[in-house]
């Protein structure tokens, strides 16, 4: 909580990878630091790998443990979601989607996010396009129009590690900040956040 009580922005991160390490997890914590740092927010990481049996609880959201809840809950109250997942069978995990199903259908109305992936080669790219990205089309969710998409020769032990990526990564960030700049100054908090992103005089 910041010191005036108001809620600081959040860029949460979320990684749809059953494993431990990841390379999903390095990818997806070094954006979401990225846009923190940036967006003058506080950066929340979220792994689901030790989430998957109090997802698979139930097919209802009172059937899940607090855990669970607690990192839905997280989600929900996001400023700026940057999630991600391995690519599996061409697609994001199925990890991934059991944790979005519990998602409220309505919670990530106009919540900007950034999509990222990971293969093990650069074959399924585009799952970020035609996987993820109508996924949350249906939650009416703000995607942000550069995905970002890393293979596993762009890290090195668990850590982002390829100056491709990186310009990648780089460039999401430089053409997204307008974006996310003209959408989040309709926010007030933002004007304590960050004022160069506050709503302008004439808004
Ligand atoms: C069950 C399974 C299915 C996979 N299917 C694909 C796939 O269809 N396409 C692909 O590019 N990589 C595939 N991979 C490789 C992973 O996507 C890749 O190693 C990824 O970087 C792993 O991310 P992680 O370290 O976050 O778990 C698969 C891996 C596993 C274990």
């Amino acid at each position: 909580m910041a010191a005036d009580g108001a809620r600081p922005l959040t860029v949460v991160g979320v990684s749809g990878s059953p494993t431990r390490p990841s390379r999903t997890t390095a990818l997806v914590e070094h954006v979401t630091d990225v846009f923190a740092s940036e967006l003058g927010g506080e950066a929340v990481l979220i792994e689901l790998a030790p989430l998957l049996t109090d997802l698979g609880a139930g097919p209802y959201r009172s059937d899940l443990g607090p855990a669970a809840i607690g990192a839905l809950e997280t989600v929900e109250r996001a400023d700026v979601l940057v999630v991600g997942s391995p690519a599996y069978r061409a697609t994001y995990t199925g990890l991934f989607k059991l944790f979005f199903d519990h998602i409220g259908q309505y919670a990530l109305t106009d919540t900007p996010i950034v999509l990222t992936a990971t293969g093990g080669s650069d074959r399924h790219a585009l799952l970020v396009e035609h996987q993820m990205r109508p996924l949350f089309g249906f939650f009416q969710s703000l995607t942000l129009p550069l995905g970002i998409f890393a293979n596993e020769g762009d890290f090195t032990d668990y850590r982002v590690d390829s100056a491709e990526l990186s310009g990648r990564i780089e460039q999401t960030v430089t053409r997204t900040m307008p974006l996310l700049a003209s959408h989040l100054r309709l926010d007030p908090r933002i004007a304590a956040a960050a004022p160069e992103f506050a709503r302008p005089d004439w808004a």
